[in-house]
């Protein structure tokens, strides 16, 4: 799905489903992460009006995303817990977005990891939309991996628009290849990326 190498394993969906209150919890925090970073993305590239007229309705959508979360975890009687570190996002950030370079290729790296989170978040909702026995959450998670998918093609044509002296599909399919290594030590934890 979405070109990634490694399928998540199908148990991890049963391990979130026996800790509902914990996914939410940090389900929400990835909500509020992916709008932070699509202000970020704003905030360094101000000088491209369709970069930033796109990402503004983006990071409305997340926002949005992290309020729905909130609704739910409030309506369900669970408490929305601290932030939760995410060290998936964090190792994808330490390969890709930190190793610097040109101005151009900095904003290539970020768009890149950006649309890496949005396919393998992708591919955890649309496993627990098939898997988990909540009809209301299985629901939900299937509208939110038709919103991400959406924002994967967004950060990838950017990407691409905006790297036309850098070898996008190169470095796209090379970070393809160290998530799939990077993922096999995840899929253990009751977290969106866990
Ligand atoms: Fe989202
Ligand atoms: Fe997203």
């Amino acid at each position: 799905m979405l070109g990634l190498k490694l399928a998540t394993d199908p148990r991890w969906a049963a391990l979130v489903e026996s800790n509902i209150e914990e996914i939410l919890t940090d389900h929400a925090w990835c909500e509020q992460k992916a709008a932070t970073n699509a202000i970020t993305i704003i905030t360094l590239n101000s000088e491209h009006e369709d970069l930033v007229t796109d990402l503004l309705i983006l990071a409305q959508e997340e926002l949005e995303h992290f309020q729905m979360v909130h609704e739910l975890i409030k309506k369900r009687g669970y408490k929305l817990g601290r932030e939760r570190k995410d060290s998936y996002v964090n190792e994808l950030f330490k390969h890709k977005v930190k190793q610097g370079g040109s101005r151009q290729q900095g904003l290539v790296s970020r768009l890149l990891f950006s649309a890496m989170i949005e396919a393998r978040s992708c591919e955890r909702f649309k496993l627990l939309s098939e898997k988990i026995k909540d009809p209301e959450l299985s629901k939900f998670y299937h509208d939110l991996m038709i919103s991400e998918a959406g924002h994967y093609t967004t950060f990838i044509g950017f990407a691409r628009k905006y790297g036309k002296d850098i070898d996008v599909d190169k470095q796209w399919k090379d970070l393809l290849e160290f998530e799939g290594e990077l993922i096999q030590k995840y899929g253990k934890k009751e977290t969106i990326h866990g």
